[in-house]
């Protein structure tokens, strides 16, 4: 089985998780990638039976608005959303996560805290015992790459600025290998500190509450 048929896979588990809950009021939060695409695509065929998304990108947003499903801010939101659903680069079995590959990861952070449930979904080549193979992407105002990128580096980073990139948020991505990622969420939090970071895409103090992962053989779930 191709890593894109266990893409479609994931993506139509999370399909088969929301579905059967979907409510005419009910906003979902919607991530960013080539697995977020797949469930968009999926999603867009239930239109008429959810109010709206919250997206995380320009990209999903265009994706969504392309197939008919209507798009909305945070500012409309009245409670909690059931449901953020995005993929990840990497995911431990503790589900925290390295995210960002798209460049998305701070909106990303911002609209999984406004739901009640992270739902990951991955193939099984996103599933690792421990962080960091996957380097760390870090979003920085671009004034501050420098000073940032040196602080990085005296953590034990090895940091390439992503080339003739800028984030939806106007910002550089600095990708950032070599990290000690044994304590994630102390690594999340120190990043997170450094003036002119905007986050950091570990998501380990705000990780997934489910995982739908393929595998060749069906989709397992793993949740905390
Ligand atoms: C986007 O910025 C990322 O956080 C994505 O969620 C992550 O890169 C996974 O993307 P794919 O589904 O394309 O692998």
């Amino acid at each position: 089985m191709t890593q894109q048929q266990l893409k479609q896979q994931a993506a139509q588990a999370a399909i088969d998780l929301i579905v059967p809950q979907l409510k005419p009021e009910m906003v979902l939060g919607v991530g960013t990638g080539s697995t977020v695409d797949l469930f968009i695509d999926l999603l867009a065929e239930h239109k008429g039976r959810f109010k709206a998304a919250v997206s995380s990108s320009e990209r999903s947003t265009a994706r969504m608005q392309g197939l008919g499903v209507a798009v909305t801010t945070l500012d409309e939101l009245a409670e909690p959303m059931p449901f953020y659903v995005d993929g990840a680069d990497e995911i431990d079995t503790q589900l925290r996560m390295i995210k960002g590959g798209g460049g998305a990861l701070t909106r990303e952070k911002i609209v999984a805290s406004a739901a009640r449930q992270f739902v990951c979904i991955v193939d099984a080549t996103k599933l690792v015992e421990r962080l960091g193979a996957f380097p760390l992407p870090v979003e920085v105002i671009p004034m501050a790459r420098a000073i940032v990128a040196r602080r990085l580096q005296e953590i034990g980073g090895h940091v390439l600025e992503r080339a003739g990139f800028l984030t939806d948020n106007g910002c550089v991505i600095l990708d950032v290998a070599g990290l000690n990622m044994l304590e994630p969420e102390q690594l999340e939090a120190t990043i997170n500190d450094i003036p002119g970071v905007v986050t950091c895409g570990l998501f380990a103090l705000s990780a997934a509450d489910v995982a739908l992962v393929a595998h060749a053989d069906g989709v397992r779930r793993l949740s905390r």
